[in-house]
């Protein structure tokens, strides 16, 4: 069952301190492929079956919005089966875009398949300002008028069909290489898009289109060609594991001092998390091709860790190895390079005993011996498995609020973590 947060009281989530995790837990489909994968379905005029689809709030967000444009979903048992031959609208409501950034890739493919898309600026949100300017210059490149008027991006098409074209990002990023690879998918004739980002999110997209036909080379690199089509046909996709979630496990392993197997994973997705935790002294062993075991140690040595593009640390991963090297001896920095206010959970981990400076964009930690529980709120989806992951180390029990960034992208993380061996359990706020 996919959750919907909407209309819940507000819950707090105790979690009891010093736990010993051991065990097995599943990687669910990994959120950011399913949610692009999610806006390509708009290029298919017939049914597209995704499977291995993670059950979180954000999937429930995409559901609404393809709704909103008029396509048919329905979901049974972690699959989606996605009907947009009628796509009855290019335009998407407000209060659906600000609440997910991510549906602001529907553009691309609401554009090159009706030629005309109207998608409100996703806005602010928690880690940043975050501009499309990248999503909209490529798709003016693609041969399409862009008018940005009272916050609401309209992109209209000047032929019948998106025109090939040579793009250059200025910087790799993840949602705006997605955006212009869909569009170019229905184009006429060849896109090249260079200084692509190179997540395996992307190549997931790229081969979810191909599986619907498209003709896309050298996704997972620098340069992506692709050749476009007529038209895109239904195809039946399964979503790779999630490569933030498994990593946020491998920590949960190490932070705790447990050993923990997880499976599937695709290890190539996970090198840079799996050498900073080989660097610190855990124990990272690839049981299979899909199935690897942490086990924590002892102690754990200072390092540094600078966010960056795919292959580099992924950002999606600071806060939880924050949380960890704050129990490691020594000073370790992390440096934030990709959003410019992804930070917040320094003050949460400071309020549970954390000796965290920060300098600008760099959070110098000084590892402590030992965390304590207390009173904290998740202020975005990464910082709230940061916090349970430091609360499940702590000495005593921690109160986490703000719970609804959790539930965004972690499929049944309480479940998975009570499966382990964890106790933990939410309840109304004032029922503690
Ligand atoms: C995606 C992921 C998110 C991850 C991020 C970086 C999804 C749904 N989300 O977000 O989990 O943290 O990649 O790996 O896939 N930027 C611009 N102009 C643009 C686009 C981006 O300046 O037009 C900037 C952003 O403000 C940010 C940086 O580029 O500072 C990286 O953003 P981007 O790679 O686009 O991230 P998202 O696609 O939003």
């Amino acid at each position: 069952m996919l959750p919907n947060s909407q209309d819940r009281p507000e819950s707090v989530l105790r979690i009891q301190g010093k736990a010993t995790l051991n065990g097995h837990v599943s990687i669910s489909g990994a959120k950011n492929s399913t949610l692009a994968i999610m806006a390509a379905t708009l290029l298919c005029s017939g049914t597209s079956h995704i499977r291995n689809v993670p059950g979180i709030v954000d999937v429930q967000k995409m559901i609404e919005i393809l709704k909103a444009v008029g396509v048919k979903v329905t979901s049974d048992r972690g699959a989606l089966d996605i009907d947009a031959k009628h796509i009855s609208q290019s335009h998407v409501p407000y209060d659906l875009v600000n609440q997910m950034r991510a549906s602001f890739f529907v553009i691309g493919p609401l554009l090159a398949r009706l030629g005309v898309a109207r998608v409100p600026l996703p806005g602010g949100c928690a880690i940043g300002t975050r501009p499309v300017d990248l999503h909209v210059k490529g798709l003016q490149a693609l041969g399409a008028d862009v008018i940005i008027d009272q916050g609401i991006v309209q992109a209209y098409a000047r032929k019948s069909r998106l025109q090939g074209a040579k793009i250059y990002l200025d910087y790799p990023s993840v949602g705006a290489t997605e955006t212009l690879m869909m569009a170019a998918t229905l184009a006429e004739g060849e896109t090249v898009i260079e200084n692509c980002a190179q997540e395996p999110e992307v190549s997931d997209l790229a081969n979810f289109c191909r599986s619907m036909g498209a003709k896309i080379r050298g996704a997972g690199s620098k340069t992506i060609t692709i050749e476009g089509v007529p038209h895109l046909y239904s195809s039946d996709f399964s979503i790779i594991p999630d490569r933030i979630e498994a990593a946020t496990f491998m920590v949960a392993a190490a932070i705790t001092r447990s050993t923990i197997t997880m499976s599937p994973v695709i290890p190539d997705h996970l090198t840079a998390a799996i050498a900073k935790l080989e660097e610190i002294g855990a124990k990272v062993v690839l049981e299979s091709s899909s199935r690897i075991r942490v086990e924590g140690a002892p102690k754990y040595r200072h390092t540094h860790i600078e966010t960056l593009p795919y292959p580099g640390f992924p950002t999606d991963m600071q806060a939880q190895f924050m949380a960890l090297l704050t129990l490691s001896e020594g000073n370790s920095t992390v440096k934030e390079t990709v959003f410019e206010n992804r930070l917040q959970h320094v003050a949460e981990l400071c309020r549970m005993g954390a000796n965290i400076k920060l300098q600008g964009n760099i959070a110098v930690v000084t590892g402590v011996s030992a965390l304590c529980g207390a009173p904290v709120m998740a202020t975005d989806l990464r910082a709230s498995a940061a916090l349970v992951l430091a609360g499940l180390a702590a000495e005593g029990e921690t109160h986490m609020q703000g719970l609804h960034h959790l539930d965004r992208g972690y499929d049944q993380i309480e479940a998975k973590l009570r499966g382990l061996g964890a106790t933990l359990e939410r309840q109304p706020v004032g029922s503690e």
